[in-house]
């Protein structure tokens, strides 16, 4: 069941996104050649609660796996749920960094993929091509779209870039939860699946290969990455369905709705 919320709702998530948006700019001017992504986690870790909230990552379950951090930290051929490490980040490296509090009962997440240094010129078309992938399905989500709108949108520009579209991790609906009702891929085909709502708020977030879709699971039960070795890129945000048109909830306070 997908949950509606209100205007007072939609209000204190773009509270929990503001909070989300801010670590995050501050977490992404972090990277560079030798940080590790163990720093980042703790710096993260102070801010939030310094910020008087709680991390929606930490502890989170699926199954028997508990996430360890408060950040995920993918790099290169790692496609999403990266666990800190420290091992050093290296000159050229793709740093996808996802990250997501609980203030007040409301959760925000987002995500966003960083180059450390300078990197090749696929690396940051593949990052480029992402970002936008991900802007033309937030353009979709308005009431009267349906899912496959939003799915179809992200994968013509991922496609178009010459790049795939991860199948098996998905955009969610996040309100209370992290993970609420309906998944939301990033493939899809036009007029198909749900019709999109007035008060919806979901989590749109492709995650984006430079060469085949095929992802695996390693064997510490997270960090999922691409089967070919080749990189991955991932955005994400957090986006309330309005009668006015998408407001992104985890921008930066300038620029709080397209
Ligand atoms: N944005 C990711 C997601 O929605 C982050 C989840 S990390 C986890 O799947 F630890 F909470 F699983
Ligand atoms: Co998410």
């Amino acid at each position: 069941m997908i949950e509606l919320k209100s205007e007072v709702e939609i209000g204190k998530m773009r509270a929990a996104g503001a909070v989300v948006a801010e670590i995050l700019r501050e977490l992404a001017a972090m990277v560079e050649p030798g940080v590790t992504t163990a720093e980042l986690d703790s710096k993260a870790e102070r801010m939030i609660s310094l910020a008087g909230c709680r991390s929606a990552f930490k502890n989170y379950q699926v199954g028997d796996a508990v996430y360890p951090a408060v950040l995920c930290a993918s790099v290169n051929d790692e496609v999403v749920h990266g666990i800190p490490s420290d091992r050093p980040i290296e000159e050229g490296d793709l740093v996808s960094l996802d990250f997501g509090v609980e203030k007040e009962g409301y959760y925000g997440d987002s995500a966003v993929t960083v180059v450390a240094g300078d990197t090749d010129e696929q690396s940051r078309r593949l990052v480029e091509v992402t970002r936008r992938s991900m802007e033309a399905g937030i353009e979709q989500m308005r009431p009267g779209q349906r899912l496959g709108d939003v799915g179809a949108a992200v994968q013509e520009v991922a496609e178009g870039g010459g790049f795939s579209v991860v199948r098996s991790f998905v955009g969610h609906g996040i309100g209370r939860a992290l993970h609420e009702d309906p998944q939301l891929p990033n493939f899809g085909k036009r007029g198909r699946g749900q019709a999109l709502r007035a008060g919806m708020v979901l989590a749109i977030e492709p995650m984006i290969n430079a060469g085949g879709y095929g992802v695996r699971v390693k064997e510490d039960g997270w960090t999922a990455v691409t089967m070919d070795g080749s990189r991955s890129a991932h955005f994400e945000h957090t986006v309330a369905i309005t009668d006015e048109g998408p407001q992104v909830l985890t921008a930066v306070a300038e620029e709080a709705s397209l």
